[in-house]
């Protein structure tokens, strides 16, 4: 296991690549199993979490070749149903490929994924969707088995008929597994509050490249009619916003000055927004965003919200900034009510937090000081990598194999824009 070792303290300067969008690229490699054929996806980045889902589709019986950026995927050897315990324990975006795998043999059985580090994250309507479509579901030994068998004497497909479905609440993951599976469900489905994160977005987009029929994309209303089946195709995955976002509160927390490239800016507006609330310079200029601060950052108040509100991936980014800025920080997080296990994290660095339910009162302090601290989970540990680079002196991140998970070469990036940051064995 490794840890990063941080000098804080340096203002961070120059420019930086964003890579591909995790959180993109994880539906895209699900749905490559809807269309038997080679699938080519370029710019996955090369995180444990995508070598995670290649684990999966190689349990599926899919082929993979990933070169330096650009990843096949042949799903017409497939013929396992089953996403394995050992590996959706270890991600549960491995449920991605419950609707896939239902949609094209009838039939999926895949682990539950259970909670994670801040608690419990149910797939409630992930199987009240795949019911919608006429599937039965089973909890069996801990294992999720849907079925919908097809006509009798087919191989493959299945019996799904297309539903109305609205979701409660907007959920990323329950559109995503909806939309792949109702693609090839037999008539038409209208899904409502439906969530229009870009990643899904693109997933719906390249569901259409593969033939599927969809209107209504980057809508909450979704119109989708079956077709018999789909081709494999090609797909660039979109740039990582979450990734791009954290960079800027790099440059700001670091009372820097900061670009990064090859982004899409119009997808982080609002951290954007929260960003120039809080006294930094953005200057975008086509793919690329520039992060000029402002001095010590001025507190400011954020709620969470689903896109294009601001994302609860960048709410501990944004909280280990507020630690530093001149004055008090109110932050809600209405998506995930329990998502603040860096709180006392960034506490043994000074910060002073206060958590009340899902809302922290951040009182903004001149100065932290480095540490030892513990990542919990993927944006946790990037904020207080943050920290550590704005913090007085050394801090300690164990566990970053958290870090993994969601950064791609995040050592080499921080030092290309001037970190005094090492990577090193616990
Ligand atoms: C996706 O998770 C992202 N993960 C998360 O990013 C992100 O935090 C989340 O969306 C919200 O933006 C991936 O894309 C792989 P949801 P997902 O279903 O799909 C509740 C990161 O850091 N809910 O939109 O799991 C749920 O508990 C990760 O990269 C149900 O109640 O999120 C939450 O409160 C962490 N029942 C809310 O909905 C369900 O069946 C939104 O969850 C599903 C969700």
């Amino acid at each position: 296991m490794d840890c990063l070792v941080l000098q804080g303290g340096r203002p961070l300067s120059g420019s930086v690549e964003v890579s591909g969008a995790k959180n993109a690229a994880l539906p895209l490699m699900a749905a490559t199993l809807l269309a038997p054929g080679e699938h080519v996806i370029t710019r996955v980045p090369r995180l444990a979490d995508t070598q995670t889902m290649v684990r999966v589709l190689e349990a599926l019986g899919a082929k993979i070749h990933w070169d330096a950026t650009t990843m096949r995927i042949d799903t017409s050897t497939c013929s396992s149903v089953e996403a394995p315990y050992d590996l959706v324990k270890t991600m549960r975006a491995s449920v991605y490929v419950l609707g896939p795998l239902l949609a094209r043999f009838g039939r999926a059985r895949v682990s539950l994924p259970g909670g994670c580090a801040w608690g419990p994250r149910p797939v409630d309507l992930h199987l009240k969707s795949m019911e919608a479509l006429g599937a039965t579901i089973e909890i069996d030994e801990g294992y999720i088995v849907a079925t919908a068998p097809p006509a009798v004497g087919a191989t493959q497909g299945s019996s799904l008929r297309g539903t109305r479905f609205t979701f409660p609440i907007s959920s990323v993951g329950a559109t995503g597994n909806l939309l792949m599976a109702a693609v090839l469900a037999r008539g038409i489905s209208v899904v409502e509050n439906a969530a229009i994160e870009p990643e899904i977005t693109q997933l719906a987009e390249y569901l259409v490249v593969m033939g599927a029929n969809i209107e209504g994309i980057g809508t909450t209303r979704l119109e989708i009619e079956g077709v018999d089946t789909l081709s494999p195709a090609r797909v660039e995955v979109i740039p990582d916003r979450i990734e791009a976002a954290t960079y800027l509160v790099g440059g700001a927390i670091t009372l820097g000055d900061v670009t990064i490239t090859r982004c899409q800016p119009g997808h982080l507006a609002a951290s954007l927004g929260a960003l120039e609330a809080m006294g930094s310079k953005i200057t975008i200029n086509g793919l690329a965003i520039t992060l000029q601060s402002g001095g010590r950052p001025r507190a400011a108040d954020i709620a969470t919200a689903v896109y294009p509100g601001f994302a609860t991936d960048m709410q501990a980014q944004m909280m280990a900034l507020a630690a530093i800025a001149d004055g008090v920080s109110v932050i809600t997080d209405t998506i995930y009510h329990d998502r603040f296990s860096h709180a006392p994290e960034l506490a043994r660095m000074g910060a002073d937090i206060r958590v009340v339910d899902n809302v922290a009162t951040v009182h903004g302090r001149t100065r932290l000081k480095g540490a030892p601290v513990m990542a919990t989970d993927l944006r946790a540990s990037a904020a207080l990598v943050l920290a550590g680079l704005a913090a007085e002196g050394e801090t300690v991140v164990s566990r970053i194999y958290h870090l993994d998970r969601g950064y791609e070469n995040l050592a080499a990036k921080l030092a290309t824009l001037g970190a005094r940051v090492e990577r090193r064995p616990e």
